[in-house]
Parts: structure tokens; sequence; C-alpha cells
């Protein structure tokens, strides 16, 4: 197995910025993110940007479909796609969601958490083992955040993630914000989370910016990441060290320059974290 990347700090790459990216010889990040389902198959513009970035960086593709959760067919031909991109660009990193957004061929374009049981465990490991025998790689599951759970759960969603690890060996997307937001929207402790998850096992961070609307903490991606999430963090550094970071925005996407400014902040705040540490 190829060693994983670290103390890298960058952030997801959006249409927006395209035009500016491509006239820009030297990006002030040390690794980028890009959604998968954006480049695929799709050659162009998109591939054109993947592959200016990765002359400067490393590039991640992280995929919102897979619905590795679902009972629908996995996309194999997808996956193969995803296989031949990956390999074409030496993507370090590919990432989806521990959640199910198909059902009966139908995409519901949304990330639905799952019933943390055991069943549900066997059936996302097959998936994860088929899913990374198609990938020829380790694919890295990203925590989601959510707003509904289920009565039929019998263990916690950080147990959920530990066991799939062993099961499937698999790697984790550790998003932090998705802690916080998951942590105040069903009443359990982000310590509690972060301490159950497997250190060794997280190949990749997130951060991103939610709103309070009062009764729940939404997963909105609109603002600059909040003090709450730095907080986590740098904790979560603390256990994992120095796991590249990207900063993700998708709604009010501000200029360029601001999002590099949060991936320098991810840096600085990793560096403090560590020099901390105990
Ligand atoms: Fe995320």
């Amino acid at each position: 197995m190829t060693s994983l990347p670290r103390g890298l700090h960058g952030f997801g790459l959006r249409t927006s910025h395209y035009d500016e990216l491509l006239g820009s010889s030297s990006i002030d990040a040390t690794c980028a993110e890009i959604i998968s389902e954006n480049v695929v198959g799709r050659g162009g513009r998109p591939l054109a940007l993947i592959e200016h970035v990765r002359s400067q960086m490393p590039v991640f593709l992280h995929g919102v479909s897979l619905s590795i959760g679902g009972m629908d067919p996995l996309a194999v031909d997808h996956l193969r796609a995803i296989r031949e991109l990956a390999d074409q660009i030496d993507c370090p990193l590919v990432s989806d969601h521990l959640c199910f957004g198909t059902h009966g061929g139908h995409f519901g374009h949304d990330l639905w958490p799952l019933p943390y049981t055991e069943e549900a465990l066997d059936h996302v490991a097959a998936r994860v083992r088929q899913a990374q025998d198609i990938l020829g790689r380790r694919l890295l599951i990203e925590n989601v955040s959510s707003y509904i759970s289920y009565r039929a759960s019998t263990m916690t969603e950080w147990d959920f993630l530990a066991a799939l690890c062993e099961r499937a060996d698999c790697l984790l997307l550790f998003d932090v914000n998705n802690v916080v937001v998951s942590a105040f929207n069903h009443g359990f402790s982000e310590d509690d989370y972060l301490a159950g998850i497997p250190a060794h096992r997280v190949a990749q961070l997130h951060l991103a910016g939610h709103s309070d609307q009062g009764t729940h903490l939404f997963d909105d991606h609109s603002s600059p990441v909040p003090e709450r999430v730095w907080n986590l963090y740098r904790k979560t550094v603390q256990k994992m060290g120095d796991v590249p970071a990207i900063i993700e925005w998708d709604g009010n996407v501000p200029e360029l320059e601001r999002l590099v400014d949060e991936s320098r902040r991810a840096r600085r705040e990793e560096q403090a974290a560590l020099a901390e540490a105990p």
C-alpha cells in the first residue's frame, strides 16, 4: 500500500473559481479536492482544471452519489470511471459518504443517514469491499451530518464507523463540522465521538460552516468555519496528527482568496495544536 499524504491543507474546487485557478501558476495551498461527479466522464474544462491543479498539488476525488448504504446495486460503471480518473491523475484519496441517496433507481440528491445496526453494518461493509475491489484502492468513508435518527439503531455512529473500518478494511474522511452539527442535533458529545474514532484509519478531514437554526444546526457550507469547529479540529489534530484538511464552501461561495485564507488558518491551527499536544 502506498503511504497516505500528511501535512496538507487546501480547499474544494468550485466552478466559480475555475477561470482564476486555470490562470494561476502558483495556487497558495498544498492539496485540493473536486467533486467526482463534476469531472468523471466529462472531460473538457473540469478535466483541464484537474490537470492544471495537480501539476501543483495532489487532488482528492470526493463523491456524493455512491449511496454506499443503499439497496440499489452499486454503480459499477461509475466506480470504474472513478478508478480510471484516479489512476490518470495519480489521486491519493478517493472518498464518499456513509449514507444512502438512491432508492429504486431514483436519486434523492441528499445524503440520508443509516440505521446503525448489525444488519446495516454487514450490508455496508460488503458494499465497501466491492467498491474497493473495483477502485483498486481503499475508499475513505465520510460521516454525514444528520437531522433524524432511527429507533432501530443499536450502536453509536462512531462505533458503527469503527466497526466498518475493521470489517471492510477501509479508511475514514472525518468531517469535523458534521460531528459538531450532528452532536448538537442529536444531543451526543463531540468528545465521545472523537474518542471513538480509530485515529489510524482517518486519512482526510473536512472543515466547513453551518448555520444555527435555533432548534438545530444546519450543515449548509455557506459561511466561514465557526470557532466551535476550529476547536474540535484542534482536538482532532492532537489525536490524529497532521491529516490533510480540506475547506468545503458550497453556498455564498466567496472569492478564491477567502478560501485560501481558510486553508492557511487550518495549517496554523494544526501547527498550534501539535505544538500544544501532550
Ligand atoms: Fe464533508
